[in-house]
Formats: C-alpha cells, structure tokens, sequence
C-alpha cells in the first residue's frame, strides 16, 4: 500500500472540499444505504465517532443513539463554513479531530468510518489507527470502495482481502460485498466488534 505524500495529499484535499462545495448531495439517501445494512447491530452507544465524517457525519441521524459524538475529518472545520450543510445538523457535536491520531485510545464504543478509507494519506495507517480507539466490544461499521481505479480523489486501489488482513484482530459481525449504488466498482460493508 503506497501511502500519499503531504503535497499530493493537499492536492486531493482541496478537490474534496470542491466537490462537496458543488455537490448536490442529500444524506438521507446515502444513509439509506448505509443503514440498511447497519441497522440491526446498532445498539445505544456512549460514544460514537465518524471518523472522514464529510460535512454530515451519519450520528446527525436519529437512527444513531449516542450520549456523545465526535466528528473527525481534516477538512470538519471548512466544511462547518458551507451553510447549505447547516440544515442537516440536528445535534452538537461534542469533539472534532483532523485525524485519527489525534483521537483518543480505548474510548469509542461505535466507531464509522464509511466511504473515506481510499481517501486517506495512509491507509494502514488509518485503519490501525481506528482499531486502537475502539473500546473492548466496541463495534466498528464501515463501508470501503474496491476494485476501484485511481482517480484524483481517490489515490489508492483497496481490496478486499487486504481489508480482511488488516482487520484480522477484530470478530466479523458482517462482511458483504455489494455492487456500488453510485459506480461500477465493487463495495464492501463490514460490522466488527474489538475483542481485546
Ligand atoms: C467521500 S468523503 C466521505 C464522507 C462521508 N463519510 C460519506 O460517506 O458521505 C471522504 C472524507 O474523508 C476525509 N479524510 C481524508 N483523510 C482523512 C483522514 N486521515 N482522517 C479522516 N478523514 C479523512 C476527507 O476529508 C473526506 O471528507
């Protein structure tokens, strides 16, 4: 896995938040999607994090029970400034990061991270990263493109049996591979729960 260098990274960062600048984007839509699947292993949770939240981290759904929710996504603050997101914010949220990094270990009991793993600088990285903040039996969903072509938002090909490698620590709850509702890639949806 090649990671991305920080020039490269800005680069990908600043399309980003063009995109969602732009985009004509309705996360009731997306949701559905992400839910359907999700769904019957969310329980109430104290602390929930979203982790490349986007401009509408998916606890803004009433669906997601959580005493607490931290947003963590480099670009959380610019995206605070585009109003037409404001409408979708039904809830404060309690703490935000730039990266996983910064968050800390062993305090998430529900941990997404949906659509953002071939978004990242270091994708390894990452997902080590939201391995650790997760708290024993916390539950961890997410959802990663795969099989997909390198384009300018998107710099790395992941597969699904590199994520299965990476998550070998983890008990699979559910492992799906789907066909995208968006691309003709391929998506896989997974639910894990932190053994130790
Ligand atoms: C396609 S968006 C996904 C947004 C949302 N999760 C969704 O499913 O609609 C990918 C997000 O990942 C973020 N991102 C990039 N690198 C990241 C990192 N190291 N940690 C957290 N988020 C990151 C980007 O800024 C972007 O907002």
């Amino acid at each position: 896995m090649n990671n991305v260098t920080a020039e490269k990274f800005q680069e990908i960062q600043s399309g980003e938040l063009g995109w969602w600048t732009h985009a004509n984007f309705n996360p009731q839509i997306e949701w559905k999607f992400y839910l359907d699947v999700f769904e019957s292993h969310l329980r109430p949770f104290k602390r929930v994090v979203d982790i490349g939240c986007g401009p509408v981290p998916i606890f803004m759904n009433p669906k997601i029970e959580a005493s607490e929710v931290t947003a963590v996504d480099p670009l959380w603050e610019e995206y605070l400034k585009l109003d037409k997101y404001t409408q979708w914010h039904t809830r404060p949220v309690d703490h935000h990061y730039a990266d996983v990094d910064q968050a800390p270990s062993h305090q998430f009991d529900g941990v997404f991270f949906l659509n953002a793993l071939d978004h990242v600088r270091c994708p390894k990285e990452t997902l080590d990263g939201v391995q650790r903040i997760l708290t024993c039996d916390g539950l961890l969903f997410l959802f990663v493109d795969i099989d997909k072509s390198i384009d300018y938002l998107h710099p790395h090909r992941l597969t699904q049996s590199w994520l299965m490698m990476e998550l070998a620590g983890m008990e699979t709850l559910v492992v799906k591979n789907n066909q995208s509702w968006k691309h003709k890639n391929r998506v896989v949806y997974y639910v894990g729960r932190k053994i130790t």
